[in-house]
């Protein structure tokens, strides 16, 4: 038998790696499940909108200053559950709904939490026999008895309702019936009269297969399910990882979003199919409130969305509540196989708020290393360590900035991590002193699946403790992965928590030194010869946990051991970098995110953004995709655009498949190679902006690359907008990302704004006559990356441009202050030793820039924290300047006072005060004279 499934997994794999070197082959989609071949989603999906059985029993209402619970009982089989509403710190309520007495206990999740959220207070303001209200702050849940129905509002506003289709479903754990001898029309009857008839009737209630895979099922039907409509939504956004548009879109007609971690080979894109990652998170927006949903459950969930217009009379919460007229209203119908109901709500009322609230509960990205946002350069695979010198070296030699060299799984001797290929990687500790020695970085791999090999220490530590997760019968857990044979490490159970972590440590990783950092892959977990390449739901993992209920967070838990691993190499002083492909709500806390398998075509360099955008709304902001495509070759021009969008997206890697054409830039012609250095130049000469935003992230929630409705949440113009975003509140960007382009259509958003061309320093005013914003055809040639500065706003920059990002923290800093219709602006800068954590004893500076009249003043925000950089104003640039000025005056109480020349361009209307030479330690005030 074993000899059987080990030709079976040979020949699969020969597939897949065959597969890989065809250029055509797109997603089989025979291997992946539709909501129709998966029974719970089947089942929840058949449930008709209408009065639904579920009674709230409000005899038994207990009371407590920050929550109210009471039985919930289903009318159709009598089964209990208890209900639980909180009130959580910064405009949020949670909702829990698990089995009163469930025969086995249900998988809770804990790990996407930063920690227990703080409850708030919450008081009761009105009871009668029919439903009971609490007020929390300004928000109050108006919860209804029967049928059960829990109605948000805000400032007096409806804003969310649960159950008000009726679509709440909750299968308790029951005894596995006895089979029948014979199926009468009276067991029917039976089951019909106990509200069971699906579960009966639904041969895939107790077992399912799945092409050649069984499912078990030994617990049977648990799936849980619930609606919320949001009132007055346009949209609904975020439950990544998908590759569609960022905009959800209506299932009615479609399969609904699935949220299922899988290694989906060749994705297909703008439709609702699993991919690596699932973010159960998701964001309703409209003209007056934003508000987001957390549906926190690890297994196996679909997500069905009505979008306005979709809805019945009936189905209309607010026609139902108000009899007014049709409101925008978006629907939502969750799905998850099983766990429990356990919902946070964020109230908003902006969009900004909903993400502080979010992540507040699931924490943000920590501040990033310097070289973390810098340019990366990957492929599968960089033969050996020589051929990793000559890289690096070419880059140097061309003049292309550089921080990260990346080994892919070659590296390792048989795909054995945390090894070295003998051969090929024989000094790897000087291999990586070369690229430290040049201001650079390492980063391996390291996937979860062991190798199963007699000779693999970790693989023998692993049987011999226990570790690997288990299958139904208790053995350890087989697959197929790129080692063959495999074995997966149990991340749950907390001595392999402790034993992966301590494998990063220096001693225990020969080769690794503290400039090694981690890109953790196939952690879906990816399983070859698994059910949709992943590993079968009836494995069992420590505390008896079937692999079903935790499925979504293997990824989190394997790089939240990562991160520890590494927080821990550096006794706590240095910022881990870690790079996931797997990812679920919190993972954000350990790890940036790519969007995986992507192929070198003008389709998916466009779809980058609203991934990208999903993820970031989801908070997972350190977002990128692989520069070039992973599968193909791109073309010159492919390249160059994928180069210039890229370098405005938080995460820049280029990376690509084993079996495609060298394509590092010199390999290029030489025009091609000179727009790539300008778009690699571009991207270094801003870092300073893109590190204050990262730690502006870590700050408030607000993501780095932000939606246009973020900033500008009334104008209803761009709520569906994919092929541009923001960059925090300060840049506009629109990447080429159309073959042959000579222009693109920008919609430039805010009445009464302008917008600077960061090339040209032209100026597009937004009239403040209209609502909305203005289109403009803006010309583009092959060197045009097509980026706007808003007005109002400073952006920091460096003008030189080192080898590697961490060579520059001393550099000098270049202000862009642009103008707003009142003649104001006002940024940040955000300043440390862009290595460690002594960020978090006060070690840094964090500026306030504000111009006014004629006067640009630096203030620190945090008046207690202090940071010695070197760092100097070599540059002011005012954009938008009406006229001539020839001189400024610096003052500071270090420097004294200073006049200094200035010009202007009267043209551009741009005014340069150069050499301020002020140190950026200092508050300092600039005059126009
Ligand atoms: C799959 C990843 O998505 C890809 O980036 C990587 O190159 C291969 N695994 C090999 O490790």
């Amino acid at each position: 038998m074993k000899k059987i499934r080990q030709c079976f997994g040979i020949v699969l794999w020969l597939i897949i790696v065959s597969l890989g070197c065809n250029p055509v082959q797109s997603v089989d989609r025979n291997n992946f499940k539709t909501c129709e071949q998966s029974s719970f989603c089947r089942r929840s999906r058949r449930v008709k909108p209408g009065q639904s059985p579920y009674q709230l029993h409000l005899n038994t209402l207990s009371v407590g200053s920050s929550s109210i619970s009471a039985e919930l009982v289903n009318y159709n089989n009598l089964a209990k559950f208890k209900f639980e509403l909180s009130a959580i710190k910064e405009e949020t309520f949670r909702m829990k709904i698990s089995e009163l007495s469930p025969i086995r206990p249900r998988y809770e999740v804990e790990s996407a939490l930063v920690s227990e959220p703080e409850l708030d207070t919450l008081k009761i303001i009105e009871q009668t026999a029919d439903h009971v209200t609490v007020q929390a702050g300004a928000n109050e849940a108006k919860v209804f008895a029967a049928p059960f129905r829990v109605d948000l509002y805000s400032h007096g506003q409806l804003v969310i309702s649960s159950n008000a289709r009726g679509l709440l479903k909750f299968e308790h754990y029951r005894k596995k019936p006895e089979p029948k001898a014979e199926e009468g029309a009276g067991a029917a009857e039976e089951a019909e009269a106990a509200g069971e008839e699906d579960i009966e009737a639904d041969p895939g209630a107790w077992e399912e297969n799945f092409k050649s895979h069984h499912d078990t099922k030994p617990y049977g039907p648990a799936a849980v399910a619930l609606d919320f409509s949001f009132v007055g939504a346009h949209h609904a956004y975020g439950i990544p990882e998908h590759a569609d548009s960022f905009a959800l879109k209506s299932t009615k007609n479609t399969d609904p979003y699935r949220l299922y971690n899988l290694d989906v080979f060749e994705y297909e894109l703008w439709n609702p199919m699993a991919l690596y990652g699932s973010v159960p998170f998701l964001i309703a927006h409209g003209p007056a409130r934003t508000v987001g949903v957390l549906w926190l459950n690890a297994a196996e969930t679909w997500v069905d969305i009505l979008s306005s217009g979709d809805q019945t009379v009936v189905s209309s919460i607010v026609n139902f509540v108000s009899g007014s007229d049709p409101t925008p209203q978006v629907d939502a119908h969750f799905i998850s196989e099983t766990g429990i109901i356990d919902v946070f709500f964020n109230l908003g009322p902006r969009p900004l708020d909903v993400f502080r609230q979010y992540t507040k509960l699931t924490g943000t990205a920590p501040l990033p290393q310097y070289f973390a946002i810098a340019y990366h350069q990957s492929r599968w695979n960089y033969n050996d360590q020589d051929d990793v010198r000559m890289v690096e070296s070419k880059f140097d030699e061309h003049d292309l900035p550089l921080d990260v060299m990346w080994l892919d799984i070659e590296h390792t001797d048989n795909k054995k991590y945390f090894t070295w290929d003998h051969l090929r990687f024989s000094q790897p500790t000087e291999m990586t002193q070369n690229l430290t020695a040049h201001g650079r970085k390492l980063v391996v791999i390291v996937d979860p699946h062991i190798k199963r090999d007699g000779s693999y220490f970790l693989h023998n530590d692993a049987e011999s403790n226990g570790y690997y997760v288990k299958n139904k019968e208790g053995r350890d857990f087989e697959g197929w992965c790129w080692p063959g044979s495999s074995s997966y490490l149990d991340f749950l159970n907390p001595a392999v928590q402790d034993y992966y972590a301590q494998r990063y440590s220096l001693d225990n990783f020969k080769g690794s030194t503290e400039d090694t950092y981690i890109w953790n892959d196939m952690n879906e977990p990816s399983v070859f010869s698994g059910p949709e390449v992943t590993m079968h739901k009836d494995c069992v993992h420590h505390g008896g946990w079937e692999h079903r209920e935790i499925h979504n967070i293997y990824a989190l838990l394997n790089t939240k051991v990562t991160f520890n691993g590494l927080f821990r190499r550096s006794e706590g002083k240095l910022r881990p970098f870690i790079l996931t492909r797997g990812h679920f709500a919190g993972s954000q806390r350990y790890a940036a995110v790519w969007t995986g398998d992507n192929a070198a075509d003008w389709a998916h360099l466009r779809i980058t953004v609203p991934m990208c955008l999903s993820l970031s709304v989801s908070g997972i902001s350190f977002c990128g995709a692989d520069v070039g495509g992973f599968f193909r070759s791109p073309d010159e021009e492919l390249i160059t655009r994928w180069y210039q969008a890229a370098a405005f997206q938080p995460f820049f890697r280029s990376h690509a498949h084993i079996d495609t054409k060298r394509r590092e830039p010199w390999l290029f012609g030489e025009e091609t190679l000179g727009v790539i250095r300008e778009a690699l130049r571009k991207r270094y000469s801003l870092l300073p902006l893109w590190y204050t935003l990262f730690r502006e992230h870590e700050l408030t929630g607000a993501p780095v690359m932000q939606p246009l409705w973020a900033q500008f949440p009334t104008e209803t113009d761009t709520f569906a907008i994919d092929d541009e975003y923001l960059l925090g509140d300060r840049l506009l960007v629109h990447p080429v990302t159309e073959a042959e382009a000579s222009s693109v259509t920008v919609y430039f958003p805010g009445p009464g704004q302008i917008w600077y061309d960061m090339d040209s320093y032209e100026a597009i005013h937004v009239s403040s006559k209209h609502s909305g914003g203005r289109t403009e055809q803006i010309p583009v040639n092959i060197r045009k990356v097509p980026v706007f500065q808003r007005g109002g706003t400073i952006v920091p920059k460096k003008e030189r441009i080192r080898r590697a990002a961490s060579l520059s923290l001393d550099d000098p800093f270049t202000l862009l202050v642009a103008l707003d219709v009142n003649g104001t602006a006002s940024g940040t800068v955000y300043i440390d030793d862009g290595r460690s954590y002594e960020y978090k004893q006060g070690k840094y500076l964090y500026l306030d820039l504000k111009f006014e009249g004629k006067t640009l003043t630096s203030r620190f925000i945090d008046k207690n924290s202090k940071f010695p950089t070197k760092a100097w104003l070599e540059r002011v640039v005012i954009i938008g300047w009406p006229s001539a000025v020839s001189k400024a005056r610096i003052e500071s109480k270090g420097m004294g006072t200073n006049v200094l020349e200035a010009s202007y361009n009267s043209a551009a209307h741009l005014l340069v005060v150069r050499k301020p030479a002020v140190s950026m330690a200092e508050e300092w005030t600039l005059s126009l004279l």
